[in-house]
């Protein structure tokens, strides 16, 4: 089987390109990546020579490179993880996030479509459902909960979302969605909440936590994720949503004094700063749709998968330090140089 997976160079499109090569490896998977700031050929480089993968630098924007693609390829699924995924960026800028996750998005499916394919999966997001509240810790997402979304990330991926709809309705396109809760492990870019607390922490940098830091996530080892969708673009229903989530919900501000407490830090470093702005309270997944169906679970227990990504960042700085050597610095100054520091300190660059 021939599995296109966009977005193959960043975070958990990564985590799946290894785990697809790991569990399928009579399938040829062809990777496509645009290598935005968040894409990085090094993380592929264990799989660069493997004669079962093939990695295509094009980006989902790119209609006529896309269709040259699948005229050549001529593939039986489609993973679609290609997106600009970080909240506070798309704050700063939605544009880029309206292009890439709507109209490359569409731009794929009409691909999909002109040349046939068996299955288009689109990786969704929690962040769909909006937020709950914090004193309810009985509500939790369900597949049918409405769509309410509060950024311009959310907001672009739930129009995605909508459009993958309806094309399976309009056109009779077979596709899945998955919407997944917060994911963790290697290969994160430094920008999101664990790993840039890790680098930070490591360079006795200030820890910057948004407001009192009592934001609920529900964390996912990344692998499990990747089991998840592995599952659902081969067993899963045609036309059907699936939420994916480890019911593991932890407050930001724990994580942070978790990580000081892996690494020896002091929880000194950890500074109040400026909230996100819209900033959702609570995630909560109820993943009992996909555990009956399909029957899967999550198998990492958050005190390992933790620690195995700790132990991942401290293995693989080279990874991690070429990313915030760079132009990451000018982005770290923009996003955090103007939140006002609430319990006194100064943040720095
Ligand atoms: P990421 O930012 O680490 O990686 C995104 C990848 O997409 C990068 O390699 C980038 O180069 C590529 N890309 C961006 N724009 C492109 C374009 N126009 N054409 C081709 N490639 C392009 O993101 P991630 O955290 O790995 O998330 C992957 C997917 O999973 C996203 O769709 C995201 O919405 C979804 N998701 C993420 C999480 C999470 O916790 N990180 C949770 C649920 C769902
Ligand atoms: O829920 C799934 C989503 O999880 C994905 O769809 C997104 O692509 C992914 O980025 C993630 O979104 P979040 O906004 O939840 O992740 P982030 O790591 O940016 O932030 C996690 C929490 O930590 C959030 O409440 C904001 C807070 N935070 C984040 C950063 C970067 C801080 O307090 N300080 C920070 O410096």
């Amino acid at each position: 089987m021939k599995i296109i997976v966009t977005g193959g160079a960043g975070f958990i499109g990564s985590n799946f390109v290894f785990y697809e090569r790991k569990r399928h490896p009579e399938d040829r998977i062809i990777c496509v990546d645009s290598l935005t700031y968040a894409g990085n050929l090094e993380t592929l480089k264990s799989v660069l020579d493997d004669p079962g993968f093939r990695f295509v630098k094009l980006d989902i924007r790119d209609r006529e490179g896309v269709y040259k693609l699948f005229e050549e390829e001529k593939p039986d699924i489609v993973v679609n993880f290609a997106a600009e995924s970080h909240v506070d960026r798309s704050i700063e800028n939605p544009t880029i996030f309206l292009e890439t996750n709507i109209i490359g998005t569409s731009v794929l499916m009409d691909a999909c479509r002109k040349y046939g394919i068996g299955r288009y999966h689109q990786v969704s997001t929690d962040e769909v459902y909006g937020d709950l509240p914090l004193d309810r810790p009985d509500l939790f997402f369900h597949e049918d909960t409405p769509i309410h979304t509060s950024s311009p990330y959310s907001t672009s991926k739930a129009s995605a979302d909508l459009l993958v709809g309806a094309y399976h309705r309009t056109y009779g396109l077979p596709t899945t969605i998955s919407r997944c809760s917060n994911n963790y492990g290697p290969y994160q870019f430094p920008e999101k909440l664990i790993p840039l607390m890790i680098a930070n922490a490591l360079a006795d940098k200030p820890l910057p936590v948004y407001g009192e830091g009592l934001n609920v996530r529900d964390w996912l080892y990344v692998e499990d994720h990747c089991k998840a969708i592995d599952l659902i673009i081969r067993k899963g229903t045609v036309g059907e949503i699936y939420n994916i989530g480890g019911h593991n919900e932890m407050r930001n501000i724990d994580i942070v004094k978790l990580i000081c407490d892996y690494l020896g830090k002091p929880y000194s470093l950890i500074e109040h700063v400026t909230d996100r702005k819209g900033h959702d309270q609570r995630y909560a997944i109820d993943p009992t749709k996909i555990h009956k169906e399909l029957g899967w679970l999550p198998e990492t227990k958050f005190a390992d998968g933790i620690r195995k990504t700790i132990q991942w960042y401290l293995d693989n700085k080279e990874w991690w330090e070429n990313i915030v050597s760079g132009e990451y610095q000018n982005y770290y100054k923009k996003m955090y140089g103007n939140r006002e520091v609430l319990d006194g300190k100064e943040p720095e660059a």
